[in-house]
């Protein structure tokens, strides 16, 4: 009973324990069982997800930087002079930075994400190597309206910047209405760079969500960790396995987590059953043609202004305008 209280208290003065809670809670009750793919990012999958981007057989990141590096020129020229760059989901802004090197016309650089810590460590971090650059940091969930710092919204434009494919882990329909919110968002004279992952044979896309090391497999399974830490969760991590596959159908490639026994298991205080095979779907990972993106991104208004793929076309970076 007391426990109890100080238990709902606990989670009342903490929306973001509460909310994983729920989510949690939630999609395990379903069928097929899912947990939203945002929740990989504790500390420790951060670090995973890090070590993930350097892995032989994981793309997605050093096609992108080197994309960006090579076209930099190039997308600065969809910025005018004044403009903010707007990121959404920011985390360490390296991609940012090459970005802001290359557009010395920005006076302002807004990154958003979630997580507190990490955007005011990176801004720390930026301002003496941009002196000129009013770097404001907006801590906001990108899926949601938010309010721009008063120096970006008085701008004489705003430009946002989506990289890493992180579009990808949403449905099309959220994807669809991430963009119409950052229309909203980023106003009249608009421009969107979106960084996404191309549509390839399928043994590239499974080798690059099963590498040989097994780091994937880690960052998977460690968001049971971050179940049984938080959510006083009693996963046994011996008895789930990491699966990742391409589905052509859907254009995705599935994470999930799949139960080696018939067992029980405790979230939170309620039990969940697990058949023998049943599985966690933890992740979907998108991929898109140009056409396809610009197809979804002209609906919600965007028109496309621009796309630069790599020579083995698996990798795009997508620009676009917003029509009004
Ligand atoms: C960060 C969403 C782009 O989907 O490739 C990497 C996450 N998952 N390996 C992706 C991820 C498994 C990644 N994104």
């Amino acid at each position: 009973m007391v426990a109890a209280v100080a238990r709902k208290r606990f989670l009342q003065q903490s929306p973001d324990v509460s909310a994983f809670e729920a989510d949690v809670l939630e999609g395990l009750h379903e069928t097929p069982k899912h947990v939203p793919a945002k929740y990989f990012y504790d500390a420790a999958g951060s670090q995973l997800f890090e070590r993930i981007t350097e892995l032989p057989e994981y793309y997605p990141t050093r096609c992108e930087m080197k994309m960006l590096r090579d076209h930099a020129a190039d997308i600065a020229k969809l910025i005018p002079q004044g403009a903010a760059l707007v990121e959404f989901g920011s985390g360490s802004s390296k991609k940012a930075r090459i970005l802001l090197r290359a557009a010395p016309k920005l006076a302002a650089y807004v990154p958003v994400d979630i997580c507190r810590e990490m955007i005011e460590q990176e801004a720390a971090e930026l301002r003496p190597d941009f002196p000129q650059l009013k770097v404001l940091p907006v801590t906001a969930d990108i899926c949601k309206p938010f309010d721009l710092p008063h120096e970006a919204k008085v701008a004489p434009a705003r430009i946002g910047f989506f990289p890493g494919s992180t579009i990808g882990n949403f449905e099309p329909h959220e994807a669809s209405a991430f963009l119409r919110n950052a229309a909203n968002i980023l106003g009249p004279g608009a421009a969107l760079i979106i960084g996404v992952d191309l549509i390839k044979p399928a043994e590239v896309l499974n080798a690059a969500y099963n590498d040989a090391a097994g780091v994937t497999a880690r960052f998977n399974l460690n968001l049971l960790t971050r179940i049984n830490r938080e959510l006083g969760g009693t996963f046994r991590l011996n008895t789930f396995e990491h699966h990742a596959f391409y589905n052509r159908e859907r254009h995705r490639v599935e994470m999930h987590l799949a139960s080696l026994k018939r067992q029980k298991v405790k979230v939170a205080g309620e039990t969940i059953d697990f058949r023998i095979g049943e599985t966690i779907h933890t992740e979907n990972s998108y991929k898109y043609s140009v056409e396809s993106l610009s197809a979804l991104a002209r609906g919600v208004g965007w028109l496309s202004a621009g796309a630069w793929i790599d020579e083995r076309k698996y990798f795009s970076i997508q620009a676009f305008t917003f029509a009004g």
